[in-house]
């Protein structure tokens, strides 16, 4: 059980704190689904859940134990709003081996045809995909990491429905594994997944 507790966030830059005692608790079998007007702090709050922002106030737990940044970077798999800012590999191939070394090619394969790749030529640089081919990447990496906490920033944005749906069904399946924390504009697609729903708003959680 991943639990925040009132989470109080104000960067020095910032006019007005984006996170004001936000609690949230979050499980595996019920995907955590969390929309937001833009801006409202949905990137925030997961660049704080999974340890690449610090917070000024409140506690971060996993199950009943404190974590700090370095742990919680452990524990989470970001996907990025925008992962094509964030690939390291020079290849579709050495992104998917970043911190797998000995991952083989039919390893790759697997996890690439898990979220709907299939076809590619390994060796080009991840930035010859499409932007939905880019997040689907980003997805197939954090899930060779098999992190506890798997946090989604807008996974469906800009997808066609058939990529879109994939992603959904590949959601389910995980859900039951990992804890699931997802932001999104489109929290509609997720219906009939068994979710928890909230809106972010003046920086805390309101129950839907
Ligand atoms: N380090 C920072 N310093 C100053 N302002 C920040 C910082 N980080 C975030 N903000 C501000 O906090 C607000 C929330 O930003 P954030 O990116 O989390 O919103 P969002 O809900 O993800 O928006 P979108 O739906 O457009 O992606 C914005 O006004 C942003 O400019
Ligand atoms: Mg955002």
């Amino acid at each position: 059980m991943l639990s925040l507790k009132n989470i109080y966030y104000h960067p020095s830059t910032a006019e007005k704190p984006i996170l004001r005692d936000l609690c949230l608790k979050s499980n595996t079998g019920k995907i955590t689904i969390i929309r937001g007007a833009s801006g409202s702090g949905k990137t925030t709050l997961v660049e704080v859940i999974s340890g690449l922002s610090g917070y000024q106030k409140g506690e971060i737990t996993w199950f009943n134990k404190t974590l700090n940044a370095r742990q919680r970077r452990w524990l989470c798999g970001l996907v990025f709003q925008f992962p094509e800012r964030y690939f390291l590999g020079l290849s579709i191939a050495q992104e998917l081996r970043l911190g797998h070394k000995r991952l083989t090619t039919d390893e790759q394969i697997s996890a690439l045809t898990k979220v709907g790749l299939i076809n590619l030529d390994l060796k080009k640089p991840p930035e010859s995909l499409s932007g939905g081919q880019q997040r689907r990447l980003a997805i197939a990496v954090q899930l060779l990491r098999s992190p506890k906490v798997l946090l989604l920033d807008e996974p469906t944005a800009g997808l066609d429905w058939s990529v879109r749906n994939g992603i959904i069904e590949l959601l389910a399946k995980l859900k039951d594994k990992q804890t699931i924390l997802i932001v999104t504009h489109e929290p509609e697609l997720f219906r009939n997944l068994n979710t928890a729903n909230y809106e972010l708003n003046h920086g805390q959680l309101i129950p839907e």
